[in-house]
Order: structure tokens, then sequence, then C-alpha cells
């Protein structure tokens, strides 16, 4: 392992792309789990290293999984069918949305986010200056366009996952809820491109680990596994960033457009804890089963430490302080706190509602400060509605 004192030695770029690939192989070295790690490991090869994410071409992933027919068609999951109704009623048009609306990232009357959102004293001190009120907005802006960008890219794998997973399932009532979520995905594609293109006039590439993680949902051909990386625990992470914004920006487009997001989200979680529950208890066997729970244990460890804004250290700060200072300045914001307890209070009792959350894996949950979370509302017993208000009474 190269010595950080040698690092130290090389040019600012060179040590930051060295830093980087120690960054990715860290990640890989923090999974435990042999079985975890051979199924994360070449997907973290092409995101991380080779930045398959990051070339400015269009990206081709081969995607094998089962497309299930059955041509009797029959009503085999009565909640599923009254889920897919609430989606057809609760269908929105993206075009109206208040689009009307003026908003200017810089104005400090109408931040996007409230200061705090940003570790800015642990930034001064590591850097040695202080930021200018400018800096500050710039930064922000910086930051917002960050989260909105890789929603965005979050939502691309949804709405492919949403198209696969409808292909794969076995119940029929989930075939036709599926077709909805396709369509949510799709416009939640078309929210948030134009969000970023006609308000923040800004978009970033998609960050490493979560390019890692699409990818290796995609070339999974167990359809059960895609669903528990796309529906359990992507949305959960998309909840959580969702609802930490929502809660804290005071730009009302912004706050309309998560409000309707959020409530199809909501649906989406609902869905996946349905269908997982009925597979973890029927289908799978106790071996099959661990494999998932573990997994599940890694990838949620690996999204509370990996998601780092990466991208908007290169641009601002690359040169001037290293990745492990900028971890830490990320690590201590307040907003950042708060978006991985919204993102852990939905997920773990998700987990848990679909059988993946037993007492052989619950002592690694509280050894990482999460048990906390193990008696909350999973996602069929909490509306969107219920969700909202719970965030806007915490606001
Ligand atoms: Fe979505
Ligand atoms: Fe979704």
């Amino acid at each position: 392992m190269i010595s950080e004192r040698v690092v130290q030695l090389l040019p600012s770029r060179v040590r930051s792309q060295v830093e980087g690939y120690a960054d990715a192989l860290s990640t890989l070295l923090e999974v435990r789990d042999p079985r975890v790690l051979s199924s994360i490991g070449p997907s973290a090869l092409r995101g991380t290293v080779l930045k398959r994410g990051k070339q400015g071409v269009p990206t081709t992933m081969p995607a094998s999984h089962r497309a299930y027919f059955d041509w009797t068609y029959p009503h085999d999951f009565p909640e599923m069918k009254e889920l897919y109704d609430r989606a057809k009623r609760g269908q929105w048009d993206g075009d109206a949305l208040p689009w009307h609306t003026s908003v200017d990232p810089f104005d400090p009357n109408v931040p996007l986010v409230p200061e705090d959102f940003f570790a800015y004293d642990v930034l001064e001190e590591e850097i040695g200056v202080r930021f200018t009120p400018k800096e500050k907005a710039e930064l922000q802006h910086a930051m917002v366009s960050w989260m909105l960008s890789q929603f965005l890219h979050g939502e691309q794998g949804a709405l492919f996952a949403a198209a696969q997973v409808t292909e794969a399932v076995q119940f029929f009532d989930g075939k036709l809820y599926g077709a909805t979520q396709v369509m949510d995905e799709g416009r939640h594609v078309e929210v948030f491109h134009r969000y970023l293109d006609t308000k923040m006039e800004k978009l970033y590439s998609i960050n490493d680990n979560l390019f890692v993680i699409i990818d290796a949902l995609m070339l999974d051909s167990r359809w059960d596994m895609k669903f528990l990386g796309m529906q359990i625990m992507v949305e959960g992470v998309a909840l959580g960033a969702f609802g930490t914004l929502y809660r804290e920006t005071k730009e009302p487009l912004l706050r309309e457009l998560l409000k309707n997001v959020i409530q199809d989200e909501s649906r989406h979680v609902h869905y996946g804890v349905l269908a997982l529950r009925e597979h973890v208890l029927n289908e799978l066997d106790e071996r099959e089963r661990r494999e998932r729970e573990d997994w599940s244990f890694e990838v949620a460890l690996l999204m509370r430490n990996r998601f780092l804004a990466y991208e908007i250290y290169e641009e601002h700060f690359e040169g001037l302080i290293t990745r492990k200072q900028w971890r830490r300045a990320v690590a201590a914001a307040r907003g950042m706190e708060r978006f991985r307890h919204v993102m852990f209070s939905r997920m773990v009792p998700n987990l848990r509602e679909i059988g993946l959350l037993s007492d052989r894996i619950r002592p690694h949950y509280t050894r990482v400060g999460l048990d906390r979370y193990f008696g909350g509302l999973a996602a069929d017993q909490l509306s969107g509605d219920q969700m909202l208000a719970e965030l806007d009474q915490a606001a």
C-alpha cells in the first residue's frame, strides 16, 4: 500500500487520483463477506476505477433476467391490486408543476437549503480560509445541483429496474402495478431533469458509488436481488434524500416537486415490501435468505459511508485539501446527518418486515448504531401522506 507520506509528494492531480483509487479499494475492503464482495466487485471496478459513468458516452450493460409470462391472467395478490388502483388514481402530470416560479439559486432570501446543510466551519478549519457569502452561495448551489443530479441518475436506474422487474416478477397483479411504476419513474426523470436544466443550469455526472450499485443490479439475473437493491435499498436512500431536501428547502417549486415524487416513491417501497415478504417467506431457503440479509447490511453501510460528493471536491477543493479532509467535512455536515437519519428510519423497518433482520444479523446493526431503527414503521404501514406529515412536523 502506498504510504500517505509518498502520496503527499505527488503533484496534486495525480495525488487525488491515487487517493481516489485507494478510496475505492478501501470501499471493497470494508465489505467483509466474500459472497457480497464477489457480487459487487466487478461493478466496483467498472464504476470506481474505469469510471464508466463519467466518460460522457452512453453506457451499455448486458441485462440477463428471465421474463415471466402468464397466459391465464390471475388476480393473485389483492394488496398489489389495491396498490395498482391507488397508483392509477395518483398519476400526475409533470407539466402541471408551477414551472413559472422564478428560481434564483443565489438569492439568500429563498435558500435552497439552510446554511448549516454544509459544515463550513470544518472546511474553513481544514483550508485555513473563511468563505465569503458569495462563495458559500456557490457551494450551496453546487451541493443542491449535485444532489439533484444524483436523484436524476438514480431515477434513470429506477426506470430500467422497474421495467425489468415488471417482466420478471411472477405475480400478475404485480406486473400491472409495475407498469405504473415505470410511468412514475419516467415522470421523475422528466421533472428532475427539467429542474436541473432550466432552474439550476447545472448537471453533475453520476457518482461512482451510485454507478456501482446500478451496474450490480442491472447485471444480477435474480429478480429479487434487483428488487431488494432497487425497491428497498436505493428507494430507501431516495426517500432519505428527498425527505431531507423537502424538509429543508424554502424554494416552493422544488418543495412541490419533491412532495409529488415522495408520494409515488412511498408506493414503490410498499410494493417492494409486499413482493419480497412473500418471496423471502415462501420461496427462499435459509441459505439464500442469509445471503440477502448479509448483502443488505453491507450495502446499507456502503450507502452510509460512501455517498460523499467527491464530484464537488474535484471541482472546488482538489489540490487544496485531501480526500480524507473532505470526507471529514461532509460527514460532519448537519444536512448529511439528517439524511442518514431519514434514510435508515425508512430502510431498516422495511428490511425487518421482509424477513431480513433476523436475530443473527441484529448485533451487526447494533454495532454500527442502527438498532434504534428496529422498531420503526415499515412501508406497508405508512402512507405517503403520513410520511410527508412526519417530515413537516420535524421541520
Ligand atoms: Fe422515482
Ligand atoms: Fe421509485
